[in-house]
């Protein structure tokens, strides 16, 4: 697939893995209605990209994502049309809630520093999140006489316990990510020295993996948290025909039944 370019973000694909970096650091990588789009675009082209098998989003510089631009995103849309508006906020809305959980690939959030307001609701959508130690989160928008809008508060509410998220919507605190691990809000939080082996690593261990089987994993999970365990259980049953269906039959059972390797400790041999 040709590389595609963009005026906020920068792709590196490498070997698999496809690496997005914000790259507005003068601005902290805050989201401005172009990051917003660009997000889109690009998150819509890897769907389909077969050389991507993994996502790692991180940001340029001292920050992981400042939030929503404070200025581009608030104040210069109060003056534009209804029209434009709604469509900054649609594309906002669905790279962070929607499209990274429905993308067949896993995505890994890289929290390189800080990260506040809106930027939550991107640690929240991808499926791991490693932070360095002296990186700071923050729900700031009391502080600006506000409160975590859009979709902020729906996951939070859904992803992390009210006696720790509401403590820091309603007191704008920062936490660390040693605080952000133990709430639930990230993975884990590793020394800054260590933050790049780690990611390589978990990278290294999904890219070894059948995108077949990460595709479903990512289904599973995030269809199931959506759906009553009635709905859940019907499609359970479906992805795993689907896979059946996909595989031509069951190769990693079938290579355990042979004794070519042992599913307990690591991945069976799949077809790229
Ligand atoms: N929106 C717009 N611009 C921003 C944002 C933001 N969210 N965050 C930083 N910037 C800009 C600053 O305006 C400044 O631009 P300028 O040089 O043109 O004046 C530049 O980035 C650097 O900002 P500083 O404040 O000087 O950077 P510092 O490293 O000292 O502080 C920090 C970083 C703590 C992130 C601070 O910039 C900050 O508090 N930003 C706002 C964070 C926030 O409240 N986010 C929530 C937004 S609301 C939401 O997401 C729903």
């Amino acid at each position: 697939m040709a590389e595609a370019s963009y005026q906020t973000i920068l792709v590196k694909k490498e070997n698999g893995l496809t690496t997005i970096t914000f790259n507005r650091p003068e601005k902290r990588n805050a989201m401005s209605p172009q990051l917003h789009s660009d997000m889109y675009r690009a998150l819509n082209e890897l769907r389909y990209d077969k050389d991507t098998r993994v996502i790692v989003l991180t940001g340029a510089g001292e920050s992981f994502c400042a939030g929503q631009d404070l200025k581009q995103y608030f104040m210069e849309m109060d003056s534009q049309p209804d029209s434009v508006r709604d469509e900054v906020r649609r594309m906002s809305r669905l790279w962070r809630n929607e499209i990274i959980r429905t993308l067949p690939q896993p995505v890994i959030a890289r929290i390189n520093g800080w990260c506040f307001g809106g930027a939550f609701t991107i640690v929240t959508a991808c499926d791991i999140a490693i932070a360095a130690e002296d990186a700071v989160f923050g729900l700031s928008e009391v502080n600006f006489g506000n409160f975590p809008g859009g979709e902020v508060t729906r996951v939070l509410t859904e992803q992390i316990q009210p006696k720790h998220a509401l403590f820091y919507a309603l007191t704008g605190k920062t936490l660390t990510a040693k605080e952000a691990e133990r709430i639930g809000l990230i993975t884990k939080a590793v020394p800054r020295a260590e933050l790049d082996k780690e990611v390589r690593e978990i990278a290294n261990n999904l890219l070894d993996k059948d995108p077949i089987a990460l595709k479903a994993v990512k289904e599973a999970w995030y269809y199931t948290f959506y759906s009553s365990p009635e709905v859940a259980y019907e499609i359970s049953g479906l992805v795993s025909e689907r896979i059946k269906h996909e595989h031509g039959g069951r190769p990693g059972i079938k290579q355990f039944a042979e004794k070519q390797y042992r599913p307990g400790l690591g991945a069976y041999k799949w077809e790229k």
